[in-house]
């Protein structure tokens, strides 16, 4: 090949690989620096602060952080927002010797300026495109507030509702955990990191976080590497090929050894297996907890075990910067480990643009036009409304007519405003919510009466409102009750052993069903509660969960039919606490209960039947649908074959609904066990009366395959049932197909 040829080929190829070029430039460029990187320096990049302490009054300021950011002694900031604050604390990184700028990130989990629904209710509307939406909201909103990094999306799945955290993760399915995992990653972060609207994603907590014993929070984890790999890693794996910037890893041990110590975890999986290129936080102090927790006699080997295992930034434990130049300087620690850290951390820093300018994304304009963008209320009144669930509606009782003329509002919650912003929110800024009593005031004109009375609090033994409440209910034409959980009762930390309605709720709504008037109960939490008196009294029941800023309004868009509810549970609601963990894709056993009459010698309770009160993937519609004519493309599969099957689904109500069709499959037999079901694919469809749709589903041999310890992903021939259901517990059209 003569050299003029050969000399613009590589021309070529090198600019027209954008991602190639860009990835060794960035590359050279951290190469670059690292030559010039003292170890103090090196050190430096691999720790994060809360930043409370550095902004505010000048009393109020550590002076000791303020210098160790200016000696260039901290990589990242946490808690430090808005471009006056953040572009202050930059500046003083830039007076370090080499001017590495910082990261700044911060908890956006559901929205920053415009609080959307808490991640589980999004992950209620089984609605990919509106969670992304939800995600490029928080993400236009905080990089205008110049926030880099956000601690989300949580894809932790859980099976357990004690557990506070359920809140912030996308329920109990693998499948669809991965799916939003992926959509929530590419709406936080863009295709390309960089943009000014676009923030770096993380996901957390690596890992089975959301599996901790008894549901308590910061409990360890005791769970077989086959479920860990088939039931918890897949999110994360999804996040990572997704793009995911970042990981953080988790408060819980993994089979004994904490997950910020676990280099299995860590190396083997996600930096090895999965050749991960991004970086992992520790969680705050999960460094120093690992002396607690029995596992580093001290800092110093908590600080020499998490480096060696992959923990690259050290949030808060200060174990870094009070260890690693002494182990590093004493062989305890080679120094390629600290520099892979300082590489990954300094890759991120050159991606996002801050190294050619560390202001980009505090501009005060840019901040100003962005926070009160009205069109953000749309998305999150939409996202609302999609998220949430008709769990019960006899006798057509929703929605409720417009020629009403009395309307009982009782319960806790019918003004509720900080309570629909749920946990991690940035600013529960309350002039922006909307409670249920006002979005019912605008739907109803000013002859029509609704009369208000809170009958007891959220969480307290009162009754003595329960005669008000009773009156108001006789004196009305229906009564909506609105009840649940407050804010504070689930998240981080917020593990609870009786997941009832706290205080007198049910009380109160006995009482007030007593009346004989119709009752229709809406119910917030961040987590499924047991209500068992409601689920089986109440007219109708509306799962609100925490709706965010446009909750108020979406509700009584429900309420009224001027939307029509499409939201599927995400996670199974238990009958009661003794259930738990309960889930649809359960194993069959040696003795399954085949009639509910008959569970002698079974596996069941003698107190209480097996399957939940309301089942993963419930929810229903002011219309109906009708599935029809199941067609798979072959009977008989060959390995690596994909298999394809299409059905109609049809509205056949009288009004325009959206439909979640649901693909589940049974491995009927396998050198391991399976589930009698699982989640394979899903579609949200909208209908408007009498029209049909062919919908078309696809399994590929990976949706087929199963985890073995040692062996990995495989697939085994044998039988499979495929199910297609509007619930887990409601299939319409099943079929069956042999894998060779
Ligand atoms: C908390 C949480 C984690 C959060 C971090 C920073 O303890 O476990 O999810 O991102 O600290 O606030």
């Amino acid at each position: 090949m003569n050299r003029i040829f050969s000399f613009s080929l590589v021309l070529v190829v090198s600019f027209t690989l954008p991602g190639y070029a860009q990835r060794k430039t960035i590359d050279q460029r951290v190469d670059s620096l690292m030559k010039l990187m003292t170890l103090a320096e090196k050190v430096g990049q691999l720790n994060q602060y809360s930043g409370r302490e550095v902004t505010g009054p000048a009393s109020d300021r550590k002076n000791y952080l303020l210098n160790d950011i200016k000696n260039g002694k901290v990589g990242s900031m946490l808690n430090v927002k808005g471009v006056k604050d953040t572009r202050e604390i930059q500046s003083i990184a830039l007076q370090s010797r080499l001017k590495i700028p910082l990261l700044f990130s911060l908890d956006v989990i559901h929205g920053y300026k415009t609080v959307f629904p808490i991640p589980l209710a999004e992950s209620a509307s089984w609605d990919l495109d509106i969670i992304k939406q939800s995600a490029q909201v928080a993400a236009t909103e905080s990089a205008a507030s110049g926030i880099h990094w956000t601690f989300a999306p949580m894809v932790d799945i859980a099976r357990d509702p004690r557990w506070g955290r359920v809140m912030e993760g996308a329920g109990e399915d693998t499948y669809l955990g991965a799916q939003i995992a992926k959509t929530r990653v590419l709406g936080f972060q863009g295709e390309q990191l960089g943009a000014v609207d676009r923030i770096m994603a993380c996901a957390k907590h690596f890992a089975a976080y959301g599996a901790s014993m008894a549901g308590r929070d910061y409990n360890p984890v005791d769970i077989s590497e086959q479920q860990l790999h088939e039931i918890y890693l897949p999110p994360f794996k999804a996040a990572a090929d997704a793009g995911v910037a970042t990981f953080m890893n988790s408060f819980n041990t993994f089979n004994g050894i904490p997950a910020t110590g676990n280099a299995y975890l860590q190396r083997d999986i996600l930096k090895g297996q999965w050749n991960y290129k991004g970086f992992v936080v520790s969680d705050w102090g999960s460094i120093k907890e690992m002396t607690p927790w029995g596992f580093a006699k001290n800092l110093n080997y908590a600080a020499e075990k998490a480096i060696l295992a992959g923990s690259d930034m050290d949030m808060e434990s200060e174990a870094y910067k009070k260890e690693l130049e002494n182990l590093v300087n004493n062989g305890k620690v080679d120094l390629k480990y600290v520099d892979e850290a300082v590489r990954r951390i300094l890759y991120k820093k050159f991606e996002l643009g801050l190294f050619d300018n560390p202001y980009k994304f505090s501009d005060e304009k840019r901040e100003a036009k962005v926070m009160n963008d009205p069109k953000y209320k749309d998305i999150a009144k939409l996202a609302a409304q999609k998220s949430i669930v008709l769990l019960k509606n006899d006798n057509a009782t929703l929605p409720l007519s417009k020629g009403l003329k009395n309307i009982a509002l009782i319960g806790p919650l019918v003004n509720a405003k900080r309570d629909q912003a749920g946990s991690w929110v940035v600013y529960a800024d309350t002039a922006n919510m909307v409670s249920v009593y006002e979005g019912l005031q605008k739907k109803y004109a000013k002859n029509v009466k609704l009369s208000y009375a809170q009958g007891t609090g959220i969480d307290d033994a009162l009754t003595n409102g329960f005669p008000e409440a009773v009156n108001a209910a006789k004196n009305a034409d229906v009564v909506v009750m609105v009840l649940g959980e407050s804010w504070d009762m689930s998240g981080e930390a917020k593990s609870r052993t009786d997941i009832c309605l706290p205080g007198q709720q049910e009380a109160l709504f006995k009482a007030v069903k007593a009346t004989g008037k119709p009752v229709v109960v809406v119910l917030m939490a961040g987590r499924p509660l047991v209500f068992n008196t409601i689920a089986a009294q109440a007219d109708a029941i509306v799962y609100a969960w925490f709706l965010g800023d446009q909750g108020g309004n979406a509700i009584a868009d429900v309420l009224v039919g001027d939307y029509n509810p499409s939201g599927k549970l995400p996670i199974s609601f238990p009958r009661n606490v003794g259930q738990i963990p309960i889930f649809y894709n359960y194993y069959n056993t040696g003795r399954p209960v085949t009639k509910p009459s008959d569970i002698r010698y079974k596996s069941a309770y003698i107190d209480s039947p097996n399957d939940p009160r309301f089942a993963f993937g419930h929810g229903l519609s002011y219309t109906t649908f009708a599935y029809n004519d199941l067609k798979l493309d072959q009977a008989t599969l060959q390995k690596g074959q994909s298999l394809k099957l299409s059905f109609k689904l049809t509205n056949t109500g009288k009004v325009v609904g959206e439909e979640v069709a649901q693909l589940y499959i049974h491995d009927q037999f396998a050198s391991i066990v399976r589930p009698v079901k699982e989640l394979k694919d899903f579609v949200k469809v909208k209908l408007k009366p009498g029209e049909s749709k062919v919908i078309n589903f696809e399994l590929t041999p990976e949706k087929l395959a199963f985890y073995q310890e040692k062996i990995g992903w495989t697939t085994e021939p044998g039988t499979f049932k495929v199910m297609i259901g509007t619930a887990s517990n409601d299939i319409k059209l099943e079929g069956n197909f042999e894998l060779k």
